[in-house]
């Protein structure tokens, strides 16, 4: 029996500059650029996927639950799989098995790991031979973030301007060499999975906040101000602009209506402990950010780690905290790592 089947590994990416609303929503076209930094392996999502004309229909596994592929949020995320089918002319069913090393939902990108993984090993498993850039553009119509997940280091998805998405893709602006003590500081307030999605928040805020004409145009320019920060190595440059991106997405979250929040208040006593502890350092060493939910992801370098730790000692609310470096992108795995037993054609118990 002849099967096509691949295992990959993909990781999350905290945005520094953020996306948040669409100017095209079927192709996942985004008002403004983006910027972000792909974590390392500390947080990753493993997925196998098999083709095989003994499959009746797609199947879709994460952390061992069947997902229901008529659901539409679901079947718009798997839409990626058959982009990939139809280029490489392949007619068989897939099976797709996916596990998070982390909550799903709950403001830890588990969408972006999860489409970028997914992309990379159907691309794989069907033998395309493809350019990281060609799959940004079919990670970016699965979920939009998930593009930056394509590259390691640190990444822009380019907002673009063509009307059939060719020009919006992902493209490395600095490697993780080149960062190397760059680190992610997560402290995890809730595990919950957030009430509000990303893709009907986003929609809503377009639609109805009067703020967010002037976000695009701040985030845009905060885009070109990043890359600068980013090639000169301006840490304190980077950081003054992650901590007013988080905040000014979450003002037009407030600004929407109904309003959205993703924070909490333990969310916010961080905040105020990452400005005094830049004040008391006497110049910026950190810089706060959260995306649609209240999970803080501090930005620092490895040696102000030890003072970041301590300074959220102070906030009351923190489950854990964990520190997360660099990553180099998706990889493939070996046969031996599928989380698919071939012969059944199910998930390996
Ligand atoms: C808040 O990529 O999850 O994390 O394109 O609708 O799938 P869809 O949304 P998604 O948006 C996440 C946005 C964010 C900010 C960011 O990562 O830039």
């Amino acid at each position: 029996m002849e099967q096509k089947a691949a295992t990959a590994t993909a990781s999350p990416n905290i945005a520094f500059v953020k996306y948040w609303g669409k100017r095209d929503e079927r192709l996942i076209l985004p008002y403004n650029s983006s910027i972000s930094m792909t974590l390392d392996d500390s947080l990753n999502t493993v997925t196998s996927v098999l083709f095989s004309k003994e499959l009746q229909n797609d199947r879709f596994f994460i952390n061992g639950e069947e997902q229901e592929l008529a659901d539409k949020e679901t079947a718009e995320r798997f839409g990626v799989v058959g982009i990939l089918r139809r280029m490489a002319g392949n007619g068989e069913h897939a099976l797709v098995v996916s596990r998070n090393s982390f909550p799903t939902a709950s403001g830890l990108a588990s969408s972006a790991s999860g489409t970028a993984a997914l992309v990379f090993a159907c691309s794989k498993a069907l033998g395309l031979e493809m350019k990281a850039r060609e799959l940004s553009i079919v990670a970016r119509q699965g979920s939009g973030s998930s593009c930056r997940s394509m590259f390691g280091g640190i990444v822009m998805w380019k907002r673009g301007r063509k009307e059939d998405g060719t020009d919006s893709y992902a493209r490395r602006i600095a490697s993780e060499r080149q960062w190397p003590d760059l680190v992610d500081v997560i402290a995890i307030v809730s595990t919950e999975r957030k009430r509000v999605l990303s893709r009907s928040g986003m929609r809503q805020t377009v639609e109805s906040s009067a703020l967010y004409k002037a976000r695009t145009k701040f985030a845009e320019s905060n885009a070109k101000e990043m890359i600068k920060a980013v090639k000169t190595k301006d840490f304190a440059g980077m950081a003054g602009i992650i901590m007013r991106e988080s905040n000014d997405m979450h003002a037009v979250m407030l600004d929407t209506f109904p309003p959205i929040f993703y924070l909490n208040d333990s969310s916010k006593e961080i905040m105020a402990a990452i400005h005094e502890l830049n004040g008391s350092m006497g110049k910026i060493v950190a810089a706060y950010t959260f995306d649609a939910g209240p999970n803080a992801h501090i930005i620092t370098l490895r040696e102000n780690e030890a003072a970041v730790r301590e300074a959220l000692r102070k906030v009351q609310g923190i489950k854990e905290v964990k520190t997360a470096g660099i990553g180099s992108g998706p990889k493939t795995l070996p046969e031996s790592d599928s989380l698919i037993d071939a012969g059944r054609l199910m998930p390996k118990s």
